[in-house]
């Protein structure tokens, strides 16, 4: 790497982490949500059932998301669970609850003041079988094979080192261990600067892998029973999706047709460039 490539990278964490510390900040002031409603339900607020109503108002509120990785992942009681940027700890918090007391739920986030939230909103929850480490998603402060499940919810678009993550996911999942996530993805045929149109770095848009970027640094990592399915489209080749896939040799990828016409749109007004796909990253937020 360069040092000018070196500097660039740098400073795009830089700025997601600034961009999630004043979202977290504005819920812990007590100023109201990370995103107005109507960018909540751009991208995923609406996804959660009424398990959400369980957890603390604050939770929900800086709720970040781009679905409902729980769902994806499908979670029995007993199993740990780790959640990828776990932001404001939703989707920890209902994930502890979905394993119960034999079960245990990490969230891992890079931000303090996302970190001072979760932790406020666990104690708030009475939640016995949760932590929340400091750390990136590139360097999982966690041993090998330490979870049976890893969660996330539109976090992995925002990582500089994509193939670091996913590297990291299949290290400390343990064999045939899962992954459930929901993340922003891009259609096959864009290209990383078209990405960049359709929307911000922060706001989960330019760094978003595309369908087959993602199945192949799947299988490049050590997954199987791979698939990429996108379930509803935020801007014009960009969509929220499902990924799933069994920590193992094999590298299948199961991904469904991606029948991209038969999808609802959630673009912007007049169809403007979002600025945001999945996580608050317009004017209107934060
Ligand atoms: C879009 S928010 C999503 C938060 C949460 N998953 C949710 O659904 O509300 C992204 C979160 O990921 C964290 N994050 C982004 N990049 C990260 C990285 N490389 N390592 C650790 N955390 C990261 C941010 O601090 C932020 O809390």
């Amino acid at each position: 790497m360069t040092s000018a490539t070196h500097t660039a990278t740098t400073d795009l964490v830089e700025d997601v982490r600034d961009h999630y510390a004043a979202a977290a900040r504005t819920v812990l002031d007590g100023n109201g949500a990370c995103c107005a409603p109507d960018e909540a339900d751009r991208f995923g607020a609406l996804l959660y059932d009424a398990d959400a109503a369980d957890v603390p108002e604050a939770a929900r509120l800086a709720s970040l998301g781009c679905g409902n990785p729980l769902a994806v992942a499908e979670l029995r009681p007993g199993e740990r669970v780790l959640d990828l940027g776990s932001g404001g700890g939703l989707d920890v918090l209902l994930s502890a609850q979905r394993v119960g007391s034999s079960g245990f739920a990490y969230g891992l986030d890079m931000t303090d003041e996302m970190l001072e939230l979760a932790r406020r909103n666990a104690a708030e929850a009475g939640a016995t079988n949760v932590a929340f480490l400091k750390g990136r998603i590139e360097a999982i402060p966690l041993p090998d094979a330490a979870v049976d499940v890893i969660i996330s919810n539109c976090v992995i678009n925002l990582s500089v080192d994509k193939p670091a993550v996913l590297a990291e996911m299949a290290r400390v999942l343990r064999p045939g261990g899962r992954v459930g996530i929901s993340d922003v993805v891009a259609a096959d045929e864009l290209t990383p600067a078209q990405r960049a149109e359709r929307g911000s770095y922060v706001g989960c848009v330019a760094g978003a892998l595309s369908f087959s970027e993602y199945e192949q640094g799947l299988v490049a990592a050590g997954f199987n029973e791979i698939s990429v399915a996108p379930i509803r489209a935020a801007a014009e080749g960009m969509y929220s999706a499902n990924v799933r896939a069994v920590r193992g040799p094999g590298g299948r990828i199961v991904s469904p047709p991606r029948d991209q016409a038969a999808l609802p749109v959630l673009a912007s007004p007049a169809g403007a460039p979002i600025e945001s796909a999945g996580c608050c990253g317009g004017d209107g937020c934060c």
